[in-house]
């Protein structure tokens, strides 16, 4: 298996394994609307062979607070073909992921998902930080963060924006 950025030609291949994963076009849809619409994307592709079976992606969130806003990243989606899950597909995409973000000074990423997912990673529940998530309703245990830079992070807290694309999907 290797991880690497999408790359043009990639488009539709990504939009299948978000459909399959999800077994709905919600995700796809939010993924081809931020591809047109956000120049600041992290999307990475894992592949097998010439295959494209897993897709993650990040897009910029904004924690907005006294004094300024503190910009970093949000993981959605995340999919991987249903024939390729639990073989380590997915924990490839977020590892690589993080790591790139950490190369590019990103000092935090969220994440709304599975809380028994995501803290191998070293994700948190954001509501120890008193960051909180943009949509109610979502409990408390599933909107998590990983922080990448402590400084920066330091006395930040307040309400996590994700782009508007995600609205049609909450
Ligand atoms: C979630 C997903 C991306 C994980 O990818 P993956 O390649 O199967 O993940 P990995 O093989 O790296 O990790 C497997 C682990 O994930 C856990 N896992 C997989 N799907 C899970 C789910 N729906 N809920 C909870 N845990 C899940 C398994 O318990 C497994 O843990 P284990 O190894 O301790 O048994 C994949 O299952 C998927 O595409 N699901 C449908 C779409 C989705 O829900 N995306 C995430 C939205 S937050």
């Amino acid at each position: 298996m290797t991880i690497r950025r999408e790359k043009l030609g990639d488009k539709a291949a990504v939009r299948e394994v978000n459909e399959r994963a999800f077994g709905q076009p919600v995700e796809a849809d939010i993924v081809d609307q931020l591809r047109d619409s956000c120049s600041d994307l992290v999307s990475l592709v894992a592949t097998r062979g010439d295959s494209i079976v897993g897709h993650i992606l990040f897009s910029p969130v904004t924690v907005e607070r006294t004094g300024g806003v503190v910009e970093g990243m949000g993981l959605a989606p995340m999919a991987v073909l249903p024939e390729y899950q639990r073989q380590g597909v997915g924990s490839a995409l977020v590892e690589f992921g993080l790591k790139a973000l950490r190369e590019r000074s990103c000092p935090f990423v969220i994440v709304l998902g599975h809380p028994e997912y995501y803290p191998r990673f070293g994700f948190e529940r954001a509501s120890g930080y008193d960051i909180r998530c943009q949509w109610s309703g979502v409990p408390d245990e599933a909107f998590m963060i990983r922080i990448l830079d402590r400084s920066a992070m330091a006395g930040v807290s307040g309400v996590a924006k994700y782009r508007d694309e995600f609205d049609q999907g909450m």
